[in-house]
């Protein structure tokens, strides 16, 4: 990636303080540690290639060098903790919503992109991308966040690793077309900005209706894996903090966070980094 032709994308260059890696352990690992030294709002880390990228729940984010966007975005918002997941679902949403009109905008064919609870980005059932979010707080109240993202953007099913190779997609595979890496990822944070001044600190409500439009197995039969249990249920509803209301036998159970999967995934693809 070229530094100089993502700043020539952005339309307030300014706004940004961009740093591009060639090769880091994790973007987020390395601004979360700057975000302790006072790193500024709006800092965002990009690398071609990480050689310990996380994923959600432990699991590792394995990526071909080159062939993603790979970014970790800081931001100190004040916003009460309770709240603080909808920035999961708001990442997801605003990065769906680009992408749906980035295809139209620049000739790529148009994409139709689904959102699975909270923040993963499927297109025809397969995963294209990853989001992790990380907190830091100073007592009660929430300091910085860094919101990592790793977008598959220009892979061939053999750059992804035969485990997940069934559950991975890419902006290419999808499309059948090469993406430019430099203007994808400007136009996602100039997008990121715009809607984030829309729905924070305050404007909760469209936000969470507009996911819910966008969000997989809403009224379906789904499990979720919190970690220690896995339970069945109906996907009946998200809260207004964006936690999952699950119907069982006739009472409903909130989850703040989990994977979720529905009949179409089954279970085989639980546990396993969907990246590359
Ligand atoms: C997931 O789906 O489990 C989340 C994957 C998040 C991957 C991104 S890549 C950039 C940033 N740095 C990391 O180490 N992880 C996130």
């Amino acid at each position: 990636m070229d530094i100089d032709k993502i700043n020539q994308s952005l339309h307030n260059p300014a706004r940004f303080h961009l740093h591009l890696f060639d090769s880091l352990p994790s973007t987020n690992t390395y601004l979360f540690e700057q975000g302790k030294t006072g790193a500024a709002e709006w800092s965002v880390v990009i690398a071609e290639e990480q050689t310990a990228g996380k994923g959600r729940r432990q699991r590792r984010w394995e990526s071909r060098r080159g062939k993603s966007i790979l970014l970790s975005l800081l931001l100190r918002p004040s916003l009460e903790s309770r709240y603080l997941n909808l920035l999961n679902l708001f990442t997801a949403l605003t990065l769906a919503r680009y992408l749906e009109t980035c295809g139209e905008k620049n000739s790529h064919p148009a994409l139709e992109i689904s959102l699975k609870w909270p923040n993963d980005l499927f297109i025809r059932g397969k995963k294209i991308c990853g989001i992790l979010l990380e907190a830091s707080f100073a007592g009660e109240r929430l300091d910085y966040l860094v919101i990592g993202i790793g977008l598959n953007v220009n892979q061939d099913a053999t750059d992804f690793s035969e485990e997940i190779r069934p559950v991975a997609t890419s902006l290419k595979l999808a499309s059948g077309q090469e993406w430019e890496r430099e203007s994808l990822l400007a136009g996602f944070l100039e997008a990121f900005y715009e809607d984030y001044r829309r729905f924070f600190p305050g404007n909760f409500a469209p936000l969470v209706q507009l996911y819910k439009q966008k969000v997989l197995f809403l009224g379906k039969p789904v499990s979720v894996n919190s970690g220690s249990e896995k339970i069945r249920g109906i996907f009946r509803d998200l809260t207004a903090e964006g936690y999952l209301v699950l119907e069982r036998n006739g009472r409903r159970t909130l989850i703040t966070s989990g994977d979720i999967f529905g009949g179409e995934f089954g279970h085989g693809a639980e546990g396993r980094a969907h990246g590359v």
